[in-house]
């Protein structure tokens, strides 16, 4: 199915810890790299569209979606004209999170540092897994530390639990920054040190290898 776009969608099954905001920035990075992203925001919600709204960006597209059985129409569309197809779910147990987990190449799921996040964050890398170990080509499947303080003992426990686990978590993590509550009311990208922290995320994943789409900037 895909033909030319990477399709990347953002998981979790606690809500709250960051797939939208994660989505929103790194569609913003790599279309200002001069990418051709669109996001398909498929969660009545509608988070990502209305940080789209506050401030235009080129190359960036954002479609509200919200009918399941349409999603694999809408992507078949768009693959040929985008490099970069970014999905933000409602979480991981609906019809949709299925179809998007199965038309993906690679799933990012944001985890904040508590209990609850963490469990959630194993449940939906379960889930996803079970669903697509027998494709022919599974996805990647990422789990991202999100939203947690530098240097807490929070963040330290959560890192243990997922390697002990031995989740597969990106060694880089985004910590909670106040830079990333501005983007909703300004749109685009945060300043400062979000904004650091949003190009190591991406250099993170370009390093490992899990972005087709080369960001000059970003490693
Ligand atoms: N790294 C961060 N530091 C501080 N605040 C953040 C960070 N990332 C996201 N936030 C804030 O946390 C809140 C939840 O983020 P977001 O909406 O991206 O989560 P979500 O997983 O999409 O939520 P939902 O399950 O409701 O769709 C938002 O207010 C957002 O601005
Ligand atoms: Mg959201």
């Amino acid at each position: 199915m895909n033909k030319n776009a990477q399709i990347i969608t953002a998981l979790q099954q606690k809500g709250g810890a960051g797939k939208s905001t994660m989505i929103s920035c790194l569609a913003a990075v790599m279309a200002e790299d001069g990418a051709r992203v669109v996001i398909i925001d498929t969660d009545q919600q509608k988070s990502c569209m209305e940080w789209a709204e506050e401030r235009e960006l080129p190359n960036l597209d954002v479609v509200s979606h919200l009918s399941e059985d349409t999603l694999f129409d809408l992507v078949e569309k768009l693959e040929k004209s985008y490099d970069v197809i970014l999905i933000d779910t409602a979480g991981y147990d609906s019809r949709m999170a299925t179809y998007a987990i199965q038309i993906s190449n690679l799933l990012l799921i944001p985890s904040g540092g508590s209990k609850k996040d963490i469990k959630g964050a194993a449940r939906t890398w379960l889930h996803a897994n079970n669903l697509t170990k027998r494709n022919k080509e599974a996805p990647e499947i990422k789990i991202v530390i999100w939203k947690v303080k530098k240097g807490t003992n929070v963040l330290a426990h959560a890192k243990n639990s997922l390697i002990e686990s031995e989740l597969p978590v990106l060694p880089t993590i985004v910590p909670a920054l106040i830079g990333f509550d501005v983007i909703s009311w300004n749109g685009g990208l945060p300043e400062g040190s979000a904004r650091a922290a949003v190009n190591e995320f991406v250099a993170s994943l370009q390093i490992e290898g899990h972005l087709k789409y080369y960001v000059k900037g970003a490693a």
